[in-house]
């Protein structure tokens, strides 16, 4: 374990004014619901901490880090730049995410709030030596997007969860990895994981009832009347599936540049329209400066982390 300082002085790391401005894949039916299911835990007092698998630049990580509440735990477990245990991991990291950096994530995030998460460098498949078992309330599988990998993921992360936890699977049917379609639909079939609602990107799901969370969701939707929904029936249960086409995006944490002129070198291809101000009973952050640090967890080497891999490869049993 090492403390982590963040350093924002480097000309080079990311000084994004607002949330569109980070790279990432995180869309308005998606913000939308992250905002519904954590609101609603904290409506009904769930307990328990966060978890991300899977953060790149920090998107998604900024927007569930803005929902932690005092005494909670925000978990962000990533690779970053440490290189992948197999080769097809390696051929993805590369080719999907090749200019990712440590630094780049935490110069996002510490954008946006003034502590880090707690950040586990390293394989997913390690993420239980550094979370306990039944502390999760909400946890966003978004790691590797490999079959192997993701059927991992998905079997610690429901050890993580409490009772009234919720798994959120990224990317579930999408054509490039038909590996994490395959996981999840088999953790629905094999491994007791009850569908709550999908979208077109990510599956939202639980190990508890889903109906603590499909009644009070099918009444949001209804009262919102801009976002379309169905119900279908899947394998003998109800499955909300939305879509949120020209629905207004929830409020976004505030960036502590906002008030900069942005660099021509930070104007992002995927930049979306201006959005919302700072979210209704959220302080905006302070100035940046003073300890912006927090311990984070530098995992194992990678000669390690390969032998986990190969060990859990040899007793699948899949
Ligand atoms: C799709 S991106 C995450 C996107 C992010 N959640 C967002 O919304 O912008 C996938 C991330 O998973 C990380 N990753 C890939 N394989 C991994 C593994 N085996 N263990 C941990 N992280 C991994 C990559 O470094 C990358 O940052």
């Amino acid at each position: 374990m090492t403390a982590v300082t963040a350093d924002q002085s480097a000309d080079q790391l990311p000084r994004p004014t607002r949330l569109s401005e980070v790279k990432g894949w995180f869309f308005t039916a998606d913000q939308l619901l992250f905002d519904w299911f954590l609101e609603h835990q904290q409506d009904r007092s769930v307990a328990g901490d966060l978890l991300e698998l899977g953060a790149y630049m920090g998107k998604s990580a900024i927007f569930l880090g803005a929902r932690l509440r005092p005494g909670e735990r925000f978990t962000v477990c990533d690779l970053f730049d440490s290189p992948a245990a197999d080769d097809s991991n390696s051929k993805e990291m590369a080719k999907s995410y090749a200019t990712l950096t440590r630094r780049a994530f935490e110069a996002n995030y510490l954008a946006f709030h003034d502590e880090l998460p707690v950040i586990v460098q390293g394989l997913s498949a390690l993420v239980s030596e550094h979370v306990e078992a039944d502390s999760v309330r909400f946890a966003h599988i978004d790691a590797s997007h490999l079959y192997e990998h993701v059927h991992g993921d998905i079997l610690a992360v429901r050890e993580l969860l409490s009772d009234r936890g919720v798994v959120v699977m990224d990317d579930y049917r999408a054509e490039h990895c038909p590996g994490v379609a395959a996981a999840t639909w088999q953790a629905v079939t094999n491994h007791g994981l009850r569908p709550i609602c999908v979208t077109g990107t990510k599956f939202y799901g639980t190990w508890g009832d889903p109906e603590r969370y499909q009644g009070a969701l099918r009444e949001w939707l209804a009262a919102r009347g801009d976002v379309w929904h169905e119900v279908q029936e899947v394998n003998g249960a109800p499955l909300i599936r939305l879509s949120a086409k020209g629905a207004k995006e929830p409020a976004h944490p505030v960036s502590r540049h906002r008030a900069e002129p942005q660099r021509p070198a930070e104007r992002q291809p995927e930049a979306r329209p201006a959005e919302a101000g700072p979210a209704a009973g959220r302080p905006a952050p302070r100035p940046a400066g003073g300890a912006l640090r927090r311990v984070a967890l530098d995992v194992l080497p990678p000669i390690v982390t390969r032998a986990i891999v190969r060990a859990r490869k040899g007793s699948s049993g899949r």
